[in-house]
């Protein structure tokens, strides 16, 4: 038989907020000390098990006969505690542990990186190993984990079927190159599979073909990309959420977005209250208001076109981009997007009706033959963290579009979707890490992924 695990803090601040939790109780818990300190007659340690945001407090006694061993257990340590509870309704926890036992499960030597004191976030990524124990990160992890729960709640409270896409493939899915390459024996690379296999840049020509299967459905892994920019919202590895719905078009694929961003991000902020508070008082100073707001506004939708004619006016009034030349067709850089997010719609807004030269080669073209029926949603501070669009239902038009390009290799299976019972289809991607960064208020997508993979960079 197995013996039973000791309880956790957060069985424990669960039982407090649900009334249950009960003076007097005896409980043992296992966990580290996040601070010790003594003064002599009675000792505090700043207790926690990671099982909770919060720590708990324990006090132990100077008649203890341990008190002086108790008083040198050091930060880091891992111990296991047995005590009383003592609700203290009026201090700063709601309730404390009175120590009758603590053991030293595991010391913490005294070369220990993390200390006590405020850290660089250089110094925490060298020691990524480490850094989920420090606040910061304890709350960015947790509000991950939370986020993406959110993700396959809503999807899944909708009839959503969740699709695994495949992460090895012989598509350039975005027809951009940023491919990194799958190679068994570098002198033989395509022997393998008898084929050029890469990682997948995007699971969206997948999960079109589940799409044309099951109407509504939805992929949500790591992506891939080999782009050489060395920015803080680009990683080589990140997740994300590709939903894509049939009989549906670019109007419909805009309000899920809207109705989907509203839903989980109101479910952190319901869900990690501690978290969301922590982030707004040390990692961006109101932004559970900036979220708030999110929920309560219609997003905008501008065209690409409108957006042009807003940045142009802008040049006109003074206003001054690193990249003042500002034309119908250019390829929008994030500083004209977060002009338009931040300073004129103060809010998200959906860009839409791109140039059909500057997006992927799988949009619906628009009767205007000019424009295409993509959607960007741009955020505050972030600028894209969206793409969608309508994709080309018109075999014809989709395969001289690929021909074009010459990206029509290995792609019959996608384009036939075209000719077996073809029906028009939209989807977007969400950018997994680009939204964490968004609602912590993290200012480097390398903090908000537990291992971040960047150009020059693979430690761990
Ligand atoms: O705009 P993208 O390239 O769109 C696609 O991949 C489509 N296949 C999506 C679809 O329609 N199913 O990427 C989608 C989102 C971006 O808006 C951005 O948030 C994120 O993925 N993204 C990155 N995030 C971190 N690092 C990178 N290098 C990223 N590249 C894109
Ligand atoms: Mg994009």
């Amino acid at each position: 038989m197995s013996q039973k695990r000791s309880l956790t803090n957060r069985q424990l601040f669960l039982e407090f907020y649900d009334s249950k939790l009960e003076e007097g109780k005896e409980v043992t818990l296992e966990g580290w000390i996040r601070a010790n300190r003594d003064n002599g007659n009675v000792g505090f340690i700043a207790f926690n098990d990671g099982s909770y945001f919060k720590n708990t407090q324990i006090v132990y006694d100077g008649n203890n006969k341990d008190y002086e061993q108790y008083a040198h257990l050091k930060y880091g340590a891992a111990i296991q505690v047995t005590g009383t509870i003592k609700l203290t309704p009026e201090a700063k926890q709601p309730f404390e542990i009175h120590a009758t036992n603590i053991t030293l499960l595991g010391d913490c030597s005294e070369d220990y990186p993390l200390q006590k004191k405020r850290h660089s976030y250089e110094f925490l990524r060298d020691i990524a190993y480490l850094r989920p124990r420090a606040n910061t990160f304890n709350a960015v992890f947790r509000i991950r984990n939370t986020l993406a729960y959110a993700i396959h709640r809503y999807f899944q409270e909708r009839g959503f079927m969740y699709v695994h896409t495949p992460l090895i493939t012989a598509n350039d899915a975005e027809g951009a190159g940023q491919v990194f390459h799958v190679i068994a024996d570098p002198k033989h690379p395509t022997d393998f599979f008898n084929a050029n296999a890469c990682l997948t840049v995007s699971g969206q020509l997948h999960v079109e073909s589940f799409a044309l299967a099951f109407r509504d459905v939805y992929t949500f892994g790591p992506t891939f990309r080999a782009e050489n920019s060395n920015t803080t919202r680009h990683a080589s590895e990140f997740w994300m959420i590709e939903p894509e719905i049939a009989f549906a078009d670019l109007e419909d694929d805009m309000d899920l977005i809207e109705s989907f961003l509203k839903y989980i991000i109101k479910y952190v902020l319901d869900n990690c209250k501690d978290e969301m508070e922590f982030c707004n008082t040390f990692l961006e100073k109101g932004v559970i208001d900036k979220l708030n707001h999110v929920l309560n506004t219609t997003f905008r939708r501008m065209t690409y076109t409108e957006g042009i004619e807003l940045l142009q006016k802008a040049v006109k009034g003074g206003h001054k981009f690193e990249n003042n030349d500002i034309y119908w067709g250019m390829d929008l850089q994030s500083e004209h997007e977060r002009y338009l997010t931040e300073q004129v719609v103060k809010g998200p807004v959906f860009l839409t009706d791109y140039p059909k030269e500057i997006k992927a080669f799988y949009m619906k073209l628009n009767p205007d033959n000019k424009t295409v029926a993509a959607c960007d949603l741009l955020v505050p501070s972030e600028g894209e963290i969206v793409g969608g669009s309508q994709r080309e239902e018109d075999y014809e038009k989709l395969i001289a579009k690929m021909k074009e390009l010459g990206n029509d290799k290995g792609l019959d299976w996608y384009l036939n979707l075209r000719k077996y019972g073809g029906c028009k289809h939209a989807g977007f991607g969400l950018g997994f890490d680009r939204l964490l960064m968004y609602i912590t208020g993290i200012q480097n997508i390398r903090d908000v992924q537990p291992y971040p993979r960047t150009p020059g960079s693979l430690k761990y």
